[in-house]
């Protein structure tokens, strides 16, 4: 059985994607969880692009140890040494290099030769090379790169020293036969491509890249680049949880393994999607809320009798709990914290407590405490942890006719609670105003989104909102079974996120 490499950028190019905004902590939780996935590389970031980027592939190469910690650089000599720097305390690290090797790009953009172009990429791995032997190499949108300049260049590189070379379809523009025929035509042509590992990276701008992918190990890659849910730049990445239930589920075909431990894909999925506040579409594949779920009578009939004739997967397989039990308000700590366990959540006594408390107080609100209930209680007990600012009280009058107004009781880092109230045009907006008077940084609120967690009317709210400062976006989530505080958590979230990453940049910047 072939084994494939499982490359995860959800923290890279997963995190590029618009209005993605992790903090250190979120980044190395995230880290953490993909470890217990069994990925075998974390592309952690791109050094050289933000102070922010660079503490957390350090710190990241300094907590997780099993997996390859790669760092992501320009071709270019500052660029590299900085990746250097933020990767070389990982027990395995790598460095990875991209340069682009179309002549669209190198013409337009770069306004190089392709002499000029195949000089630095064999230098610039040479460099790379002088502080570690695992270097890949990337020609940028190799999907659109004359296959016989792409021949020279990946001979030039694999010479130089790198011991992967991935081409990505940058721009999402390949279709399953030509991708596959790329990589057989380097398999082919390319005399010392024996030295090094065929690596694919692709986009999905014409929804094809789990395909694209999938065809380009059939024809002998053996690395395969790839996020959480799919997200990254513009339409996402491959979507690594496909991938790998592709090849898992049609083994038959494919005839290639992976060291996922596909039970714990489910839990990395809500988590990334949890902290990105990019949200998973109901009919998405493999980890969407209706993959598993049978609405036709004759479907419904099937499975009861035999689960095969309409499910060619396991639920459990991907981490999905088998049993819908449900909690209430008489169901005891014990019975919570295997919940919690079945969930794939270990909690410290102190959390378990604080956890236990918030489901005893949405117990007595909702009759029934189901397991998205719970999912969205965690994610709610996760961002109160790592708080600057904290909520402490909201309370909004508002009606017709009449003025809203929102009166705020915040917690300040120094430990002061500070009470501060605001008119607005409406009750969000009266709440928005008032804790900006407490809290006092700008910023402009792009995006604002309410659903129920689940059906009924008591059931949860959740808001996601995006906030932007200074050039950046920042996602806010909160949960409430009162939508309006969901609403102001969710802006509590948003700007503690922000002045966390302020931090982050002022403490890089040795300010
Ligand atoms: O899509 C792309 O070309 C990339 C490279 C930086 C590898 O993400
Ligand atoms: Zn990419």
């Amino acid at each position: 059985m072939d084994k494939v490499i499982v490359f995860d950028t959800t923290l890279r190019d997963g995190e590029q994607g618009a209005g993605g905004s992790l903090n250190i902590g979120e980044k190395l939780e995230i880290a953490h969880q993909l470890e217990k996935l069994g990925v075998d590389v974390i592309e952690a970031g791109f050094p050289a692009s933000s102070p922010g980027d660079f503490e957390a592939v350090k710190l990241i190469a300094k907590e997780i140890r099993t997996p390859i910690i790669c760092a992501l650089t320009f071709a270019q000599p500052d660029s590299i040494d900085a990746a250097w720097k933020a990767v070389k305390g990982a027990e395995h690290p790598r460095i990875h290099i991209f340069l682009s090797s179309s002549d669209i790009q190198m013409f337009y953009q770069l306004k190089k030769s392709r002499e000029e172009i195949l000089e630095s990429a064999r230098e610039m791995v040479a460099h790379a090379k002088s502080y570690l032997d695992d270097v890949e190499f990337s020609p940028m949108d190799a999907s659109r790169t004359d296959p016989e300049y792409l021949y020279k260049i990946t001979t030039a590189v694999i010479d130089a020293g790198a011991t992967t070379v991935n081409f990505p379809d940058t721009v999402g523009y390949a279709t399953p036969s030509g991708y596959g025929e790329l990589v057989e035509g380097i398999i082919s042509n390319v005399p010392n491509i024996d030295r090094a590992l065929i690596s694919i990276h692709c986009h999905n701008d014409l929804g094809m890249a789990v395909a694209n992918s999938l065809a380009a190990l059939k024809k002998g890659a053996r690395q395969v680049e790839c996020t959480v849910n799919g997200i990254g730049e513009r339409a996402g990445n491959a979507s690594m949880e496909e991938i790998v239930m592709a090849l898992k589920t049609r083994n038959d075909f494919y005839q290639m393994d992976t060291n996922i431990v596909t039970a714990e894909i489910y839990k990395t999925s809500r988590m990334v999607s949890d902290l990105t506040g990019f949200t998973v579409q109901p009919n998405k594949a493999i980890v969407g809320l209706n993959a598993f779920r049978h609405e036709s009578g004759i479907h419904q009939d099937g499975v009861l009798k035999k689960a095969i004739t309409y499910e060619i997967m396991d639920p459990r397989s991907v981490g999905i709990p088998s049993s819908s039990l449900v909690l209430g308000k008489l169901s005891g700590r014990h019975a919570f914290k295997e919940r919690l366990a079945e969930l794939g959540y270990s909690l410290n006594d102190e959390d378990l407590n604080r956890a236990f408390a918030s489901f005893k107080k949405l117990a007595d609100k909702k009759k029934e405490v189901v397991d998205r209930d719970i999912d969205s209680l965690i994610a709610e007990e996760m961002r109160t942890t790592s708080e600057i600012y904290h909520l402490e009280h909201v309370q909004i009058s508002c009606g017709s006719p009449g003025i809203p107004t929102a009166t705020v009781k915040l917690t300040t880092p120094y430990g002061q609670t500070v009470t501060d109230a605001s008119p607005g045009t409406g009750p969000v907006d009266a709440m928005y105003k008032a804790i900006n008077r407490i809290v006092k940084v700008p910023n402009n609120l792009t995006e604002f989104t309410v659903k129920s967690v689940t059906e009924g009317i008591d059931a949860i709210g959740a808001v996601l909102i995006r906030i932007e400062s200074s050039g950046m976006t920042y996602t806010g989530r909160g949960a409430d079974t009162d939508i309006l505080v969901s609403c102001a958590k969710a802006y509590m979230n948003a700007l503690n996120r922000l002045l966390m990453a302020k931090k982050t940049t002022k403490r890089a910047r040795g300010e």
